[in-house]
C-alpha cells in the first residue's frame, strides 16, 4: 500500500497531485464513479435550500463541480469558491456553461486551513471530497465555522469506509487495484489515485470527524450515509 505523506510535506503533494491531473479530473470521476458523484452533490447541495439567496463558500472547490450544483439550484446565490491548487480551479473556469451561473460563481486561490474570507459572511460552506485532503483537519473546520454566520451550515461530502460485509471486500479491491490501475492510465499520474485509496484508508471513521466537528464549535451534527456508506454528507450548523 502507497504510504501517505507526513503532514508537513502533504500541503505540497496534494497540490502537485490535484495539479497533475487537473485536465482529466472531470473525465475520470464520471468514469469511475459511473456518475454517482452527481448525485451525491445534488443531495448535499439541496439541504442548504433554506439558503437560497446570499453568498455560500466552496472549500476544496477543485474543477467546481458543486459550485456550479450550487449555482444551479439557486438562481440568486453566489459561490466563492476557493482552492489552493490553481491548475484545478483553470480546468474548472475554462468549462464553466455559457450561462447566469459563470456571473455567479466566484473561483479564488486560497488555503483552506486560513480562508481568505471574513468572519460570518456565509450562509453555508460546502466542501466535497476536501476535508480528508487537508493537513489540519481541525483548524480547516475552524476557519469553515468563522466565516459562517450564525445559523449558517457547513456540509461535508465526503468518502467513507463501507461496513456491509458483501460490499467492503468488493470495494475495497475496486479501490486499490482496479481505480489506480484505469485511472493512472487515463490520468498519467497513477501514484495520485493510490493516494486516493490510502487516504481514504486512513481517515477518520464519522463519528471521529462529527466529534471535531463539534470541537470547532459546530452544533446539530449528524451524518447521512450514501451509496452503502461508500460516502456521506455530514451536517453542522454555527449557532
Ligand atoms: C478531490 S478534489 C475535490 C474537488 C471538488 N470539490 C469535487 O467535488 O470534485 C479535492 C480538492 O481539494 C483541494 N485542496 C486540498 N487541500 C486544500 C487546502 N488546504 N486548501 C484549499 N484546497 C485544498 C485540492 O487542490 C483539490 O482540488
Amino acid at each position: 500500500m502507497h504510504t501517505l505523506p507526513s503532514p508537513e510535506k502533504k500541503k505540497q503533494f496534494v497540490r502537485e497531485k490535484f495539479s497533475s491531473i487537473s485536465g482529466r479530473y472531470d473525465l475520470l470521476n464520471s468514469l469511475l464513479s459511473l456518475q454517482i458523484d452527481r448525485y451525491w452533490r445534488w443531495r448535499t447541495t439541496r439541504l442548504l435550500r433554506q439558503f437560497a439567496d446570499g453568498w455560500v463558500l466552496d472549500l476544496c472547490a477543485g474543477t467546481l463541480p458543486l459550485s456550479l450544483e450550487l449555482a444551479r439550484q439557486a438562481k440568486k446565490r453566489r459561490v466563492l469558491s476557493i482552492d489552493f491548487c490553481e491548475d484545478m480551479l483553470r480546468a474548472g473556469a475554462r468549462n464553466l456553461p455559457h450561462d447566469d451561473r459563470c456571473q455567479r460563481i466566484y473561483p479564488v486561490c486560497g488555503d483552506g486551513e486560513v480562508l481568505p474570507a471574513p468572519s460570518n459572511s456565509f450562509w453555508g460552506c460546502t466542501v466535497a471530497f476536501g476535508v480528508r485532503n487537508l493537513s489540519r483537519t481541525l483548524q480547516g473546520l475552524q476557519e469553515m465555522h468563522r466565516i459562517l454566520k450564525p445559523t449558517g451550515a457547513l456540509l461535508i461530502l465526503e468518502f467513507s469506509r463501507p461496513t456491509n460485509p458483501i460490499i467492503k471486500p468488493i470495494y475495497t479491491f475496486y479501490l486499490n487495484h482496479i481505480l489506480p490501475a484505469v485511472a493512472g492510465l487515463i490520468s498519467g499520474d497513477r501514484e495520485a489515485y493510490q493516494y486516493l485509496a490510502s487516504s481514504i484508508a486512513a481517515f477518520y471513521e464519522p463519528e471521529e470527524l462529527m466529534a471535531m466537528m463539534r470541537e470547532a464549535g459546530f452544533t446539530q451534527v449528524s451524518r447521512i450515509p450514501l451509496t452503502f456508506g461508500i460516502a456521506s454528507i455530514y451536517r453542522g450548523v454555527k449557532a
